[in-house]
């Protein structure tokens, strides 16, 4: 880990686990009797995923998906790359896309309008966190945890240049 690198807590890891708990419960009432299709978005999501998926007491299913729009830095590309996947049951299922953050958009969007083209029987999007200052495209969050202001956030599954990622809590870092 970078020592130099600054950084601040935004969310505590309890803060965070309320959020999911809140999450769960919206998705558990929704999709109880659904065997839905979780889409995991890599690497960013996991964390999260892994938290909410088990306060999820009823049958589903969970796929991972990789896209790219990001190089090295902090700001995003613009574009994205579909990585091959298990993407092969989208069809009349019951589609939930897990997010790390939806900053904006870009990513979401297209990874929507691409499942959308599959036809599944629902789509929807769940994100842990949401920084809506940042929105260049619409974008409808269907279960959303935490608002965070226009900063890079680490942790809980966000990195910074592949780093901090496993940290519990999220932190602002400074650049
Ligand atoms: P988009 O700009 O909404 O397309 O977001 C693309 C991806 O950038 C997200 O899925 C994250 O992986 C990453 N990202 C955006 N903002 C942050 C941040 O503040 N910290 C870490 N990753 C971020
Ligand atoms: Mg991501």
């Amino acid at each position: 880990m970078d020592s130099k690198a600054k950084r601040s807590v935004l969310f505590t890891r309890d803060e965070i686990a309320a959020a999911v708990s809140r999450l769960a419960a919206e998705i558990r009432h929704d999709y109880l009797d659904k065997n839905p299709v979780l889409i995991a978005v890599l690497k960013g999501s996991f964390v999260f995923l892994a938290d909410l998926v088990r306060q999820l007491d009823f049958p589903l299913e969970i796929e991972f998906i990789r896209l790219s729009s990001y190089g090295g830095g902090m700001e995003s590309s613009g574009t994205v790359k579909m990585a091959p996947g298990a993407l092969s049951k989208i069809k009349g299922r019951h589609i939930l896309v897990i997010e790390d953050i939806i900053d904006t958009g870009l990513t979401a969007a297209f990874l929507l309008d691409y499942l959308r083209r599959r036809k599944p029987a629902s789509l929807k999007l769940c994100s842990l966190t949401d920084k809506a200052d940042r929105r260049r495209v619409v974008v409808n969050i269907d279960y959303r945890g935490l608002a965070v202001p226009d900063k890079f956030i680490v942790g809980y599954g966000l990195d910074c240049d592949e780093k901090y990622r496993h940290l519990p809590d999220i932190y602002v870092l400074e650049q």
